[in-house]
Order: C-alpha cells, then structure tokens, then sequence
C-alpha cells in the first residue's frame, strides 16, 4: 500500500506533538505573558567582582564591638551562567505544601543527560539533600553575637533546629512563619567549600542543574506572611543568609540570587514574581507579569540553570515522574526552547518596576 505524502506528514506531525507532550510535561497552550507558565532569562553570565566573604569574626559579648566583622575580598567572576554556575542553593518560605523535590545535573556542560543528583519525596528520607535552616546554635550548628545563628539541621515539621542532618523525617508543610532550604549531603569539612563556612556547612549543586518542585501554596493567614520559591548562592546561607554575606543587591551587586516564584507582601497575594540579581544588577519578570500562586492545586515547576546556552528557564510542567533517574539533553532543550517570556540579563540590565518590597529579613 502506497501512502500518500501529505498523510505521512499529517501522521509525522502528530507523531512528534505527542511525543513531545508526553516526554516534555509542558503545561500547553503556554503562557508569556500575564500569567505565566514560562519564562526564560538569557544573557545570564556576568563578567566583574563580588564580595566574597572570608572570615566572620564573633565579637565578645555584651559589646559585640569587632569593626569590621564581617570580613570581605573581591572575588573575579566570568563566563556563562557566572555566578550561577557556582554552588547554589534553593529556598522555600511558607505557606507552603512540598510533596517532591528533585535536582538533576550534567556530568559536563554539554553531557547528553542530565543525571538525578538529589531527590526527596515528602514523609520519606531524601537521596544527598539535606534540610536547613537558620536556627544555629543549641542543637546543631553555632550562634554568636555579632553573627548571629549559622544554618541548622532542619527539624521534621522545619519550625527549629535538631541535633543531625534529617534525623526527623519531614511530611512536607511549611508554616508561613518559617524558611527552610536545601544544600547537598556533601559537607564542607568533607571536602572545602568557596567562601567563608561556619556551623553545619554543605555544598549546594554547582555548574548547569535542574530544580523540579511539586508544591502548593495555601493562602496565608496573615497577609504580611507570603509564600517563596528561591534559589542562593550557596555561600549566602553557609555565612549568614541574612547577615555577614555575599548577597548584595544592585550596586555593588552580589553573587548571585534567583527568585523563581516569590509572592511579594502587599502585592496580589494571587500572584508570585520572579527576579533575578547579581553583580549585573537585577531584571525580572515585572509588575504585570507574574506565576500563578497554586493556593489549592498541586504544580511542578522546573528551574534550569544551563552553562551551555548562558541561560535560566523556568517552566510550569504538568506532571514530573520522580522516579526517572536521568533526563536526556533534548528534554533539557525542549525546556530552554518552550514558549516563555524572555528576558535578557544583559549587562547594565535594570531592575524591573516590582511592587512591594523584596527583602527577607
Ligand atoms: C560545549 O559545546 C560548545 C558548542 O556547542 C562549545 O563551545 C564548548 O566549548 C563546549 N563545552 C565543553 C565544556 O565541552
């Protein structure tokens, strides 16, 4: 039987739309624009210097009078994805429901699969992915007086710190009240880590990685307590997340944060905006852009972080099987290419008119 050309492309076609959805999860039609389900930032690596920090000297109590304290030297970054290409880690502040969270990474740039480095399911011990928090001090970690708490283990409902890495087994919900984040079960006195450490200290995930997260955000009870997604410069926490730090913001700039979907206090409680700032500056996804806050569904979200195309892609999956240990190169380009508003990071980029105000403290 002899097919006629137009049915093979007719049945090509349906073909490769199907394959696409099914090995892809992209959330379709796509969204650009308004209520996002893309976005995409290019132009990513910075070429300059960032303060690195390098010692953090305690102070004596009650005077707590060391000036400075928070010692700091310029560190030289360049090259794709700088400075997220260094170790990152990813935050969560809540309301908020975890059900799974999975890392995946290259073996190189340009390997042909990326390869489930850490994963978690909620009720369940994690695989290299550790829980902390800022809680240093009696159970795990250090507390002094100029520098405060260092990161903690993270306790099972995450409200405290406990005495080891995940010693109580976490069922996924995050209080508005509390932040928690996620490094690697590689410790810095394992092997040394970039910058000054203190307390419990682990590596996060370097070079090209991909965050997925299956999450919902319930609405909160009191409207200043909002619900975020985040990801840092791993040596941000490994200090002081909110104190002696490399963070920066603008000028002079810092090392590196991406805020994947962050509801912002005072602005729509509905909505959840994405930013991203180092030693460029800081661009975003803008006031009239924005992800929907999943107050009752249940989504995925993937957060790609690519050294090859100097990119960051965020995109809302329908579905994501934790199972799969490896993804190959094509679902990694089927995700950097999906439709998404793009917003380039190139040097001298602005930051873009954001209401309310962006920082944690
Ligand atoms: C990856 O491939 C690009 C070309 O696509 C090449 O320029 C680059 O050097 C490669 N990187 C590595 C680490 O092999």
């Amino acid at each position: 039987m002899r097919l006629s050309l137009s049915f093979i492309a007719a049945a090509t076609l349906c073909y490769t739309v199907l394959a696409q959805q099914s090995t892809q999860k992209l959330v379709s039609p796509a969204s650009i624009s308004g209520s996002l389900t893309g976005l995409k930032y290019t132009n990513v690596g910075a070429t300059g210097t960032y303060n690195q920090v390098t010692n953090l000297i305690p102070g004596t109590f009650p005077t707590c009078d060391v000036n400075p304290f928070c010692i700091t030297q310029p560190k030289q970054i360049s090259g794709n994805l700088a400075p997220f290409n260094e170790e990152m880690t990813f935050n969560f502040r809540g309301p908020l429901n975890l059900f799974n969270i999975a890392v995946y990474q290259p073996s190189g740039t340009n390997a042909t699969s990326w390869t489930q480095t850490s994963s978690w399911v909620a009720g369940q011990a994690p695989n290299n992915l550790v829980f902390m928090n800022n809680f240093g001090g009696d159970k795990s970690g250090e507390f002094s007086i100029c520098g405060g708490n260092s990161q903690s283990f993270a306790n099972g409902a995450w409200t405290d710190a406990t005495t080891a890495a995940n010693a109580e087994i976490a069922n996924g919900f995050l209080d508005e009240s509390h932040e928690i984040n996620i490094m690697t079960a590689q410790t810095c006195a394992d092997s040394p880590c970039d910058g000054f450490a203190r307390g419990t200290a682990n590596h996060g995930w370097a070079d090209s990685k991909m965050l997925v997260v299956t999450f919902n955000m319930p609405p909160s009870s009191d409207p200043s307590k909002v619900p975020a997604i985040w990801s840092l410069n791993a040596q941000v926490v490994r200090s002081a997340e909110y104190g002696c730090n490399c963070r920066g913001e603008g000028s002079p700039g810092g090392c590196g944060e991406l805020d994947i979907l962050e509801t912002l206090v005072g602005a729509d409680p509905n909505q959840g905006t994405s930013e991203i700032y180092s030693v460029k500056g800081a661009t975003g996804s803008g006031t009239n852009n924005f992800f929907a806050r999943p107050t009752t569904d249940k989504v995925t979200y993937a957060a790609i972080f690519d050294v090859q195309t100097d990119s960051i892609a965020i995109q809302h999956l329908t579905t994501w099987d934790y199972s799969q240990t490896s993804v190959t190169r094509d679902v990694i380009d089927g995700y950097l290419n999906a439709p998404a508003l793009e917003v380039s990071f190139a040097k001298g980029a602005r930051r873009r008119d954001v209401v309310g105000g962006h920082r944690r403290l």
